[in-house]
């Protein structure tokens, strides 16, 4: 077999070393008969993205491509390449990858919380079995555990359906067996978008319109919701919430990864016309809002979590190069996104008469200012993540 090249992201060769390169290959060849494949290309991407059938459909054509995970790329999950992953092999894998201490599985994010109420399951949120060991005898499930960016629902929707939709699925089955009460933490964009100049605003009777793969998985997750609360009488309540800032979100989203491309010396990346607006909300006025529904809320009810934070991405983005010391058109205009919503924004009303939530980071400035901090000073949070993901936005021309 001779193995033509080994690519990471978009084509650049990685520097794997020839006894990791050879337990690659003893590894896809204990797993495979690869016949007489005469070369085969090694790519990044899901390490569950091939199956025996693809792989007789690539060997008729003479040569194959394999997709691996580069960040997981331990024995142990190596293992594991070339049969259709069981939930028990991700549980395993997931572990082991864990205690290896790879970042994406980051238990920073708990640290400091009281060790005798907080346990960390790493685990397949569609496995059934998992969820009847680790479910009985919660007070609450709140399902924050969503594939949520829309620019990877457009370049590879299916695991949005699994998690978004099936993972749902075997968490409503499950509070439904144990009794236990539910909240789904949900988004606007279930609602579609709104004109630039329409003084509307979302409200919880606003009629269903997702856009993109991502949104009409969480709308078909509410839907679920509902139908579980209606039917089999689930004590369970809703909330869609906007645009969310602060620490610990992902390089992929708008405003870490402007901050991130800065402080890694890039230039920021803006779609379209940077027209669009976003009805940015702090993270912790997000989590306090779903704390007021699962204590005060009513049980089969919608509430929208918002905090009227609306402004256009070119300007949240010349806020970002200001404050950061740059010239306000230090940034790279790229290509759009298909489909893109125009415009979110929420009127949460309800919520705030109803159960007396108000948020607390109303000066959007001020909230810039301290994320801008929190990257700067947490580089070891995000670094892990931070190639990969510009690896996969310039594969998008973004
Ligand atoms: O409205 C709530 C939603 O907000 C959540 O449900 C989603 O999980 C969350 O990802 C977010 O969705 P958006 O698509 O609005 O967020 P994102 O950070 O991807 O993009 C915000 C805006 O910035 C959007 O108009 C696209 C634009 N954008 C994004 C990126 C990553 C850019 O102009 N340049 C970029 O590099």
């Amino acid at each position: 077999l001779n193995v033509k090249s080994f690519y990471m992201g978009g084509g650049t060769p990685t520097t794997l070393t020839a006894d990791q390169m050879d337990r690659l290959l003893s590894k896809l060849e204990q797993n495979f008969d690869f016949g007489n494949l005469a070369e085969l290309t090694i790519e990044a991407g899901r390490p569950d993205t091939i199956d025996e059938e693809k792989l007789r459909v690539l060997r008729a054509h003479n040569t194959t491509r394999v997709s691996i995970n580069p960040q997981t790329m331990e024995d142990n999950v190596l293992a594991a390449i070339g049969r259709r992953h069981t939930a028990d092999d991700i549980r395993r894998a997931m572990e082991q990858v864990r205690a290896a201490g790879f970042p994406h599985v980051n238990m920073d994010l708990i640290a400091g919380l009281p060790e005798d109420r907080v346990e960390l399951v790493v685990g397949d949120i569609c496995d059934a079995d998992l969820l009847d060991r680790i479910v009985p005898g919660h007070d609450a499930i709140v399902h924050y555990a969503a594939e949520s960016h829309n620019d990877n629902s457009i370049a590879d929707p299916e695991p949005f359906l699994r998690t978004n939709v099936e993972g749902t699925f075997r968490l409503l089955e499950a509070v439904r067996k144990y009794g236990i009460r539910y909240h789904h933490v949900s988004t606007d964009e279930v609602y579609g978008d709104l004109a630039l100049d329409d003084p509307a605003k979302f409200t919880e009777h606003t009629p269903y319109h997702p856009s993109s793969p991502y949104s009409s998985t969480k709308a078909a997750s509410d839907m679920l919701v509902r139908a579980w609360t209606r039917t089999y009488g689930i004590h369970a309540t809703i909330s869609n919430c906007s645009n969310n800032y602060g620490p610990f979100q992902h390089v992929e989203k708008f405003i870490p990864r402007q901050i991130t491309n800065i402080l890694d010396g890039q230039r920021p990346k803006l779609y379209g016309k940077g027209l669009n607006v976003r009805d940015w909300i702090h993270t912790e006025d997000h989590s306090s809002g779903v704390w007021t529904i699962l204590t005060k809320g009513r049980v089969g009810e919608t509430y929208l979590i918002g905090a009227d934070g609306e402004r256009n991405n070119i300007t949240v983005l010349r806020m970002i190069l200001k404050m950061m010391g740059q010239a306000e058109d230090a940034f790279d205009w790229v290509k759009d996104r298909p489909g893109h919503d125009r415009r979110y924004a929420i009127d949460s009303t309800r919520l705030r008469t109803e159960l007396g939530w108000t948020p607390r980071h109303t000066d959007f400035e001020s909230g810039l200012a301290q994320t801008i901090e929190w990257y700067t000073e947490n580089r070891a949070w995000w670094e892990p993540a931070k190639a990969a993901t510009e690896e996969r936005y310039k594969r998008q021309g973004q």
